[in-house]
């Protein structure tokens, strides 16, 4: 298995794996959304990876970038969102590895904060931190019962310990639908 960044002729094929994915009741609007992220001018720069096996995609993620606004400094960050592996390759660590390469490379490219709203037990694993006790509120309140789902990630600099803020996602990201959950 290898991991990469996608290429624009794969879109129909990354477009299929969130698809299948997210199942009948979620996931076209997740594709839609991975379509249109990755048109996005706002979401630039973007990273668009992609789990390869024997010439076939079988998981993609997408970190978009992310404005930090009511903060003392400018602060370079992205989103995670979306992920997703092919049903029958999911749990064989795929996600784990897409993740971490993706953090690997936004370190390097000297993004400072990584946020991702998701599943409160799977992204810890990879080093996110609740994001709001942190002091980094998301483009949209979080109902309180799901505060642990908005998480955040320190790669460069020294920023969780002096500085607080909140996030403002592409155009595409920013819409509420996208965080009504
Ligand atoms: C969630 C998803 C990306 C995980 O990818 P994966 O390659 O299957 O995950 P990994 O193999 O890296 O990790 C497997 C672990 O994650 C856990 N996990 C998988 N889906 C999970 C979920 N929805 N919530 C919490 N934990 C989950 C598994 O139980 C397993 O735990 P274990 O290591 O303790 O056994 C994949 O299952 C998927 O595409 N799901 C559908 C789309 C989706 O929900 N995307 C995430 C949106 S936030």
């Amino acid at each position: 298995m290898k991991i990469r960044e996608s290429t624009e002729s794969e879109r129909k094929e990354i477009l299929n794996i969130h698809n299948q994915a997210f199942g009948k009741d979620k996931g076209p609007e997740i594709a839609k959304l991975v379509d249109d992220l990755l048109s996005d001018e706002t979401a630039m720069p973007l990273l668009s990876l992609v789990a390869v096996e024997n010439n076939k995609l079988i998981g993609h993620i997408l970190y978009t970038k992310a404005v930090v606004t009511q903060t003392a400094r400018s602060i370079s960050a992205h989103i995670l969102a979306p992920l997703a592996i092919l049903p029958q390759e999911q749990k064989k660590g795929i996600g784990v590895k897409l993740i971490n390469e993706g953090l690997r490379l936004l370190k390097a490219s000297g993004t400072e904060l990584v946020f991702v709203l998701g599943h409160p037990t799977y992204y810890p694993r990879c080093g996110f931190i609740p994001a709001g006790e942190q002091g980094f509120e998301a483009p949209y309140p979080i109902p309180e019962e799901h505060a642990g789902a908005w998480m955040i990630q320190e790669l460069n600099g020294d920023v969780l310990a002096y500085n607080s803020g909140k996030i403002q996602c592409s155009e595409v990201l920013n819409e509420p639908q996208h965080w009504r959950e």
